[in-house]
């Protein structure tokens, strides 16, 4: 089932979501659900609060569908470790029509369970150091916004209030 992607503003965006203790039939069919959802999305991640579940879990592609080795589910993810620095432009299927630059780690090894619950580490490079971090960041609450320069956030935030009014939101 292909799930519409939440919008900012929404609450569930901001809010810390839960830890997974069940690694059941039913995360199975949520995860299918989130990548299916993240395709039809062209995204490269997507988080549950992004379609309104408050739970760690996070679906990441870097090649967007193109090679099925690149298909990663997180399931309580934590960052362990981060090296080097980049400055990429950076969005998000909740932000639709902005783009930012943001300061991310080169590498970004993180910790996370696979759909079975199985415990495993991975180091990613670029842009899937980004979206570790960024997916990261949306079980914690966080959008990609925050760590704009506050001229760029208060900018955007200002356009998006906008367009809220008119109902294009
Ligand atoms: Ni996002």
């Amino acid at each position: 089932m292909i799930y519409p992607v939440l919008k900012y503003g929404n609450s569930v965006l901001e809010t810390p979501a839960q830890r997974v203790e069940k690694f059941d039939a039913e995360l199975e069919m949520l995860v299918q659900d989130m990548f299916e959802s993240m395709y039809a999305a062209n995204g490269v991640g997507l988080a549950a609060p992004q379609i309104g579940r408050g739970v760690r879990l996070a679906v990441v592609d870097v090649t967007v569908g193109k090679n099925p080795e690149a298909k990663m589910v997180l399931l309580n993810p934590e960052i362990i470790r981060i090296e080097g620095e980049q400055r990429e432009e950076e969005g998000c299927l909740s932000v639709p029509g902005f783009r930012g630059y943001v300061l991310r780690p080169q590498y970004v090894t993180i910790r996370a369970q696979d759909a079975s619950g199985a415990e495993f580490e991975r180091r990613g490079e670029g842009l899937l150091a980004r979206a570790f971090c960024h997916e990261t960041d949306h079980l914690n609450g966080i959008l990609f916004l925050s760590h704009l320069s506050l001229l760029k956030r208060d900018l955007t935030r200002r356009k998006i209030r906008k367009l809220q009014k008119a109902g294009e939101w």
